[in-house]
């Protein structure tokens, strides 16, 4: 049977997602957006390069919201990005509105899939998405976690000068200036990096890494990051649909892990066919615990200000 994974929101995120998915034939694609034609053509033109790719999975493109019928995966990347000198939080107002109008239909032609939100602020667009859908918790969570580690990941191995396949990073937290990067939990080949590199290095690392998607804005100036998003996208589709049971730093709904309750946040989960299969709670350490409960602070209150 032919797997279906449905992207909301034909942009930068949606369309380059949607390209890597079906490069990498993990699924055929549905690419929604309210803009006439263009997903259609997004589609056809991915479609007429795949026998130079070698791909045989299939992409559509549509303007209606119902084709997510049959999507065994959600992808919601609908929403304004951010301009130079906007903050993530400046996009509550209109990413909610466009939330509040797609997932009611979502909800109704597909109830048993899997969404992950990519529509920023991340963890309050999760939580609305979750408000609207109320789906079990392993069905709904936000992506931001994979993305802003591979960023850690990618500027250790610049620093240290070696393969960025040797590299893992963990950073929690919501996706905003207060994610928290635990260098504790960062290694490569299994070195934890405060053995590699000094404390101000990994302090200059650390303040980039919650930078990063803004250093992306300031660089593009019309736009945000939508290269690494699409991969971070992709790694989290492949992790559900080949069941492979990654453990990678997910926007999940919190029950008391971590002390928290209610919210979606950034923690480590196992990611395979069911979805969050498992929420890990670290050790942490009483600092690490109060970046994470500061950061927590500022998620609920944004949480606060949606209408
Ligand atoms: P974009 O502007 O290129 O694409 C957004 C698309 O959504 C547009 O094509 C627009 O027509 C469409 N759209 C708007 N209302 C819609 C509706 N009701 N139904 C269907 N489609 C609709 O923006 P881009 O760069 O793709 O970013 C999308 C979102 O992803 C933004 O909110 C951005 O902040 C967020 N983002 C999140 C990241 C993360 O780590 N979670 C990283 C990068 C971006
Ligand atoms: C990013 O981190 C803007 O959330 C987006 O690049």
């Amino acid at each position: 049977m032919r797997r279906k994974v449905a992207v909301i929101g034909a942009g930068f995120v949606g369309a380059t997602s949607a390209q890597r998915i079906v490069e990498r034939e993990l699924a055929d694609v549905t690419l929604i957006d309210v803009v006439e034609d263009m997903p259609q053509g997004k589609a056809l033109d991915l479609t007429e390069g795949a026998p130079l790719e070698g791909f045989d999975t299939r992409i559509t493109g549509s303007n209606e919201m119902a084709d997510v019928k049959g999507a065994e995966i959600v992808v919601m990347t609908a929403g304004v990005p951010r301009k130079p000198g906007m903050s993530r939080d400046d996009l509550l107002e209109v990413n909610s509105k466009i939330m509040n109008s797609v997932m009611g239909v979502v909800k109704e032609n597909a109830p048993d899939c899997i969404l992950i939100n990519v529509a920023n602020p991340l963890d309050v667009m999760t939580y609305l998405a979750d408000k609207m859908m109320g789906l079990p918790r392993e069905r709904i969570m936000g992506m931001a976690g994979v993305l802003d580690s591979s960023r850690l990941r990618s500027f250790i191995a610049m620093e240290l000068d070696c393969s960025m396949e040797d590299v893992q990073a963990m950073v929690l937290g919501g996706h905003g200036d207060t994610m928290v990067p635990l260098p504790r939990f960062s290694t490569v080949s299994g070195i934890p990096i405060p053995e590699l590199l000094p404390a101000d290095k990994i302090e200059a690392m650390t303040k980039r890494t919650q930078g990063a998607g803004g250093e992306i804005v300031k660089l593009l100036k019309t736009g945000s990051a939508f290269y690494s998003t699409a991969s971070a996208v992709t790694e989290m589709v492949e992790a559900i649909l080949k069941d492979k049971k990654r453990i990678l730093p997910v926007a999940a709904k919190l029950d008391g892990e971590y002390g928290l309750k209610g919210i979606f946040m950034g923690v480590p989960v196992k990611l395979g066919a069911k979805g969050i299969e498992q929420v890990i709670e670290l050790k942490l350490t009483d600092e690490e615990n109060a970046l994470l409960k500061k950061s927590a602070e500022h998620v609920e209150k944004v949480v606060a200000e949606l209408k």
